[in-house]
């Protein structure tokens, strides 16, 4: 059995028997995931914001992607950053130079934890300004609940680079725009913008992953635009839509 499919049917028994735990069942070992990351499962359960997981939709480096039911019958979507593969290193230097956190720590349970509050964060801010994400639910420890991106029938959206685009040019310009509300308006860089983190629901894009998303006062900020700016052009050379990195740029700057 693979990886993924064993932590889907762990975390599928585990939450099945939520009701009826006790402080055995807590004790209950994981193979897949530590005691920590269980609980905290068990604490998102018991608050109704994931009754039932239902499959698995993605093993990333650092984090397994889930589909759930809530208490009231929508889906979401849970993403669980597991502590012994991620990149400690990588998000210290993330965290360190962002205004908002106050992490001293080289604790890695912490770091995670202010990983995962950062991406809600940036989710947060991203939508409120108008920039199309998923809603952001519930962020505890090292767990995100967020909006689950899919239809109805509870399929999960494509990414970008497998999807159908029947209007590149358009969607050029709204992906542009969107980069460019966040920079100018939330002032945040998404920094790590590809088709890969960008999905597709009903021809519209929908930007996701943006837990190492930046404020632009960090040290990294403009590197990692610079970066986003290259890999839009990759992305849409490969739909035959070219455009330069300074086209891209000029209309993120001016405003
Ligand atoms: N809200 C969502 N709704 C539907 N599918 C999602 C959602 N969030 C993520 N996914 C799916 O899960 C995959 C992985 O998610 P994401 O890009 O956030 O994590 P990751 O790349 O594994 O993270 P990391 O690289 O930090 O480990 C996505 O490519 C997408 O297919
Ligand atoms: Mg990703």
């Amino acid at each position: 059995m693979s990886k993924i499919s064993k932590a889907d049917e762990e975390l599928r028994k585990i939450l099945s028997e939520k009701r009826i735990k006790s402080d055995a069942d807590r004790r209950v070992g994981s193979e897949v995931f530590d005691k920590k990351t269980l609980e905290t499962l068990y604490t998102l359960a018991n608050h109704g914001y994931i009754h039932i997981l239902n499959g698995a939709i993605s093993t990333g480096k650092e984090a397994n992607v889930f589909k759930g039911l809530d208490e009231n019958g929508n889906f979401v979507a849970v993403k669980i950053y597991r502590i012994t593969t991620s990149d400690f290193k990588k998000m210290q230097n993330y965290i360190q130079g962002d205004p908002r956190f106050k992490v001293r720590t080289t604790n890695k349970r912490q770091i995670v934890n202010a990983w995962v509050n950062k991406e809600f964060r940036n989710l947060k801010r991203a939508r409120e300004h108008g920039v199309r994400v998923p809603r952001p639910i519930v962020a505890k420890n090292n767990i995100l609940v967020m909006e689950f991106i899919g239809d109805e029938e509870g399929n999960p959206a494509s990414i970008m680079k497998d999807a159908y685009i029947s209007d590149p040019d358009k969607l050029l310009t709204t992906l542009v725009n969107y980069v460019k509300i966040l920079y100018n308006d939330a002032k945040l860089v998404h920094g790590d913008l590809s088709n890969y983190n960008i999905l597709i629901k009903d021809d519209e894009p929908v930007i996701i992953d943006i837990s190492q998303g930046v404020v632009l006062d960090h040290p990294f900020s403009l590197e990692l635009l610079n970066r986003d700016i290259l890999n839009l052009t990759l992305a849409f050379k490969k739909l035959g839509v070219h455009i330069s990195e300074d086209e891209i740029k000029s209309e993120i700057m001016d405003s």
